[in-house]
């Protein structure tokens, strides 16, 4: 008989479990058999010991067993997912679902809210006007059909061991571990259904991975799992040590999104959704496919307004605007040297962009326009931040959390690259 005292003791002491231990202490889980708190010690187990990839297989393989799969072959074209590590500014899979499904790909995002200090793809949907992010399987693959794209709720049945899992580790100090990273993204995306899967890994301040070396490991973790599962799965290793673009926070990312669709918006977001998208259309059998010149002749765009309209969102309504906003201003001549992810991310997230506990509010209008980034000159007197609230009070928590995480040098400066590597099977 196996116990949960047993399975806890085998990784406490550095051993592998047994296929059958780790279906059994994952059912056990989703059902309430083995206690959150025997949960949680053997997450600590697996975060201080590891676990090899047989391990790694097993679990994400029961993970994906606790609940529904969806069938998106009723779609009728190729499927292709984009997953992101997380990280500050990083709106990309708003332009890339409709980018991608310009050339009749369909890309079935389904996504999450935002805790902590990386905003979620949701929160900055819902703040278009009336945009809907709860559907239907049978919705899902209809929009899938008519228009390619979908970008909506993940539902409660997809994973449900993980989503009580992925709870606990927040509450436990037990998230950071790569066996349980690879296996809670894995067994959702796998779930979903997709023919294959582009993963993002971020590498930096303001990622979950701070090094190079480690996200390289979980990237390679992920890309042998899809592979187990049958899923063409490829990852691009990318910057987040400084923000993406020259926003965070939810309605100022849409917007800077819509300026990506239009042809314009910042070059390293640009630069990263034209990269992400060849991925995806590479893994769909279209190499040759050219991206970066749908985004500049209006096609992403019309595909962008098909989904929003779609999903009930005004697609040419006015987008939220804080009650109030203060900048940061240079207090000398140069050229901006450093600037630090995490910072600007807890930043954006005090004003109110991001929530403390699952379920609250966030303020669709707050967050941080950056105006200088890392390599641009800058003089004395210019604005470098410009910070958004609806509740002013919060901007001086969030000048703290700025205070010494961006420097002004006096030599040119220039930001390294975004793509830093790419992991395939
Ligand atoms: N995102 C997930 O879905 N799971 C993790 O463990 C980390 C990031």
């Amino acid at each position: 008989m196996i116990t949960a005292v047993d399975v806890i003791r085998t990784k406490r002491d550095g051993g592998e479990l047994s296929t059958a231990q780790i279906d059994w202490v994952i059912d056990a889980y989703t059902k309430g058999v083995v206690a959150d708190e025997q949960m949680s010690a053997l997450a600590m187990a697996i975060f201080l010991n590891g676990a090899r990839p047989r391990e790694i297989a097993d679990w994400t393989a029961a993970m994906i067993r606790s609940g529904i799969t969806l069938d998106l072959s009723a779609v009728g074209k190729p499927c292709v997912d984009k997953h992101s590590t997380g990280g500050v500014g990083d709106k990309i899979t708003l332009p890339l679902a409709p980018l991608v499904a310009v050339f009749d790909v369909a890309v079935p995002q389904l996504s999450g809210r935002g805790l902590g200090h990386t905003g979620g793809t949701l929160d900055k949907l819902e703040s278009i006007p009336g945009f809907q992010v709860d559907m239907t399987e049978a919705q899902v693959i209809e929009q899938l059909k008519d228009i390619g794209a979908v970008i909506c709720a993940a539902t409660g049945d997809l994973a449900p061991a993980d989503k009580k899992l992925y709870a606990l580790r927040d509450i436990t100090s037990t998230v950071e571990a790569i066996p349980l990273i690879a296996s809670s993204i894995m067994c959702k995306k796998i779930a979903e259904g997709a023919d294959a899967i582009v993963l993002d890994v971020k590498v930096g301040s303001g990622a979950f991975m701070k090094d190079f070396a480690q996200a390289r490991e979980l990237a390679e973790t992920m890309v042998r799992l899809g592979g187990d599962h049958g899923v063409d799965t490829r990852a691009l290793l990318t910057d987040m040590s400084i923000p993406l673009g020259r926003t965070a926070g939810n309605a100022l990312e849409v917007r800077e999104s819509v300026e990506v669709l239009a042809g314009g918006g910042p070059e390293d977001v640009v630069e990263l959704t034209v990269a992400l998208a060849k991925e995806m259309l590479a893994a769909a059998g279209k190499p040759d496919a050219d991206p970066a010149a749908a985004l500049n002749d209006g096609r992403a765009m019309d595909a962008w307004r098909k989904m929003i309209t779609a999903q009930g969102g005004e697609v040419d309504a006015p987008l939220p605007v804080a009650r109030e906003f203060e900048e940061i201003k240079a207090d000398a001549d140069g050229f901006i040297a450093e600037m630090d992810a995490y910072a600007v991310g807890v930043a954006a997230w005090r004003l109110g962009a991001g929530r403390e506990r699952q379920g609250q509010p966030v303020q669709f209008g707050a967050g941080i326009e950056i105006l200088k980034t890392v390599g641009e000159p800058v003089k004395a007197g210019e604005t470098v931040f410009r910070l958004h609230t609806d509740t002013p009070e919060r901007f001086a928590a969030a000048k703290e959390t700025l205070a010494g995480e961006w420097t002004i040098g006096a030599e040119p400066s220039k930001r390294g690259p975004i793509i830093l590597d790419r992991v395939t099977a």
